[in-house]
């Protein structure tokens, strides 16, 4: 944010930039919609359901990634940072889904993986040829410790993402003769970024995109790129890490170094050359509150934009565990600010499974979703209430299951809370109760098999439902849109119950006041009443038709929520 002039009136919050009231739609290409019948989803297929998107009411579009690659990781293991993978399209197409994505009000963000690229990258081609060709530095090589066999010691005890099966970061090159860092899996080698050469190259590949109109960007797993110049190893220290995830080791030494605030901080600099409208960056990192709400850096020196918080990935279904978390974000990210919530996406569980099938919870969090103060993002087909589709281990396509769990016997992945096969969450887009879901033509076999319940939970048999999933992410995100309270009014907890959860959201700051909401949910077993702080108040959506407002006082049946207004 720049800094405020003092000569100038002050800030309103109408005059905030647009990324602080945007709302955010995942679109994972490979599994959104076919258009040349090869069973893999494309970008004239994403171009042909724009109109989905924007009828749903949110306001930008990420798009997961479908550059150059081998497709090793579904695109998350890139061959060529400014070209489109055939079997996704063209960079024509890419233009026309920018064009078709701006001519209907909705802001465009790609998915960037700047930690790692494809081990088939030409650039890690050649620098694994030798320790002196003119890439030779582009990554991040070392020789072995001494002790062990000779040379083929890692050089430190830096673990993978997989540290789960206690795995080395460092993979061995027969070729070069030397160790390379590779942070997630072993076809993914981590750049080298103190490289000059290696910055420029990327940064020009982001002014690429950004020549061409895109808005912004997704940023995968930032916090892992600034790794420890010096190699010191990790300190051992057990601990349930950022998001639920075990750790042993303390990642002092390659997540959240200063650097990486820094690359934050210089990465917004490459997307201030473009001027107004801001570029916007959102980062996926981990860590604890103060470490996330570090990378958005300070007025002066601004960092990302956005981070993800991944919190309600990973909650308690209990009124206490989502009034903590709002009054921590609302501390942490005072407006202009937004945290940004999540409650899905390509690699963890679904939202239904979550809440054991249950379609009055999910619902409940859809309207907490879409009325906290904050930037809600969804996954295609939370709109319409998919579920994971269990898929046995020894079938599965995620690189993650192939490698490391397909020991696990499927009596044990059955039971498990997250998934371990993410082709569990990627299954087609249900579009129609047609075969194939209206994912791809009749009689072609999609990528991934469908998923479950695709005769109801499917965007033609929702449309016009007034009680289905679709309906209610209509009404909460047509709500939010048109009501400035909504998008961008102050958020206040009101004390209402052990089991709900109660807030305002107010204008009264902004200079043309008004409009103010209140939403309650009930996350409890027994209807409550919740008097309601605001005169003349109507019903504006609520998840169950049975929750009722009579003389101030709204009535919640259990698992439900309103807003009024
Ligand atoms: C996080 C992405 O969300 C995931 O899908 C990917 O496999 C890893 N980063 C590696 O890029």
């Amino acid at each position: 944010m720049a800094p405020s002039n003092p000569n100038l009136p002050p800030r309103s919050p109408e005059d905030e930039p647009w990324w602080t009231r945007t709302s955010i739609y995942q679109v994972y290409p490979r599994s959104f919609a076919d258009s040349n019948g090869d069973g893999i989803g494309d970008l004239p297929g994403v171009i042909a359901h724009l109109d989905h998107v924007a009828d749903l009411g949110v306001d930008t579009l990420w798009v997961s990634p479908f550059f150059s690659s081998p497709q090793a990781d579904f695109g998350y293991d890139v061959t060529d940072y400014c070209g489109v993978a055939p079997e996704y399209g063209t960079l024509e197409d890419v233009d026309a889904l920018i064009a078709g994505a701006h001519q209907r009000g909705l802001k465009v963000m790609f998915d960037l993986v700047l930690n790692h690229t494809s081990d088939q990258h030409p650039w890690f081609v050649s620098s694994r040829s030798g320790k002196s060709g003119p890439k030779a530095d582009w990554y991040i090589w070392h020789d072995g410790r001494s002790g062990g066999r000779r040379g083929r010691r890692p050089p430190n005890n830096w673990r993978s993402a997989m540290e789960v099966s206690s795995t080395s970061a460092w993979q061995w090159s027969p070729e070069r003769q030397q160790w390379y860092l590779a942070s997630f899996l072993p076809f993914q080698p981590d750049l080298n970024w103190r490289h000059p050469e290696v910055r420029e190259a990327m940064f020009e590949a982001v002014r690429f995109w950004l020549r061409r109109g895109v808005d912004g960007f997704r940023l995968d797993i930032f916090g892992s790129i600034m790794k420890d110049p010096r190699w010191r190893d990790n300190p051992l220290e057990p601990s349930l890490g950022g998001g639920a995830i075990a750790r042993i080791w303390k990642r002092k030494f390659t997540e959240n170094t200063p650097d990486n605030v820094q690359l934050a901080k210089d990465l917004r600099a490459v997307c201030a050359e473009f001027g107004d409208p801001e570029r916007v960056l959102l980062g996926e990192v981990f860590g604890d509150g103060a470490t996330l709400r570090g990378f958005l850096g300070t007025p002066h020196e601004p960092g990302l934009h956005l981070v993800f918080l991944f919190d309600f990935l990973a909650y308690t279904y209990s009124a206490a565990f989502f009034r903590d978390r709002i009054s921590e974000y609302e501390r942490d990210y005072p407006a202009p600010l937004q945290p940004t919530y999540v409650l899905e996406n390509h690699d963890r569980s679904r939202l239904m499974d979550r809440v054991g099938g249950d379609l009055d919870k999910a619902r409940v969090l859809a309207v907490l979703l879409c009325t906290l103060r904050g930037v809600p993002t969804l996954y295609q087909g939370q709109e319409v209430g998919m579920p994971n589709t269990y898929l046995p281990l020894r079938t599965a396509r995620d690189p993650i299951a192939r490698t490391y769990f397909r020991w696990v016997p499927e009596v044990v992945s059955k039971r498990l809370a997250e998934r371990i096969n993410r082709d569990e969450v990627r299954t087609p887009m249900q579009w129609t109760a047609a075969e194939n879901a209206g994912f791809t033509q009749p009689g072609v076999r999609p990528w991934l098999p469908l998923g479950k319940h695709v005769a109801t939970r499917n965007v033609a048999t929702q449309t016009g439902d007034p009680t289905s999933m679709l309906e209610l992410y209509r009404s909460l995100l047509r709500l939010r849109r048109e009501r400035p309270a909504l998008h961008r009014g102050a958020l206040q907890l009101v004390p209402a119950g052990e089991d709900v959860v109660a807030f305002t959201r107010s204008t009264s700051h902004d200079r043309h006041p008004g409009g103010d909401v209140f939403v309650a949910v009930n996350l409890g077993r027994s209807p409550v009443s919740v008097r309601v702080p605001m005169p003349a108040a109507q019903v504006l959506v609520t998840s169950n038709r049975a929750a009722a407002l009579a003389g101030g006082t709204l009535t919640l049946p259990p698992d439900s929520g309103a807003v009024v207004g």
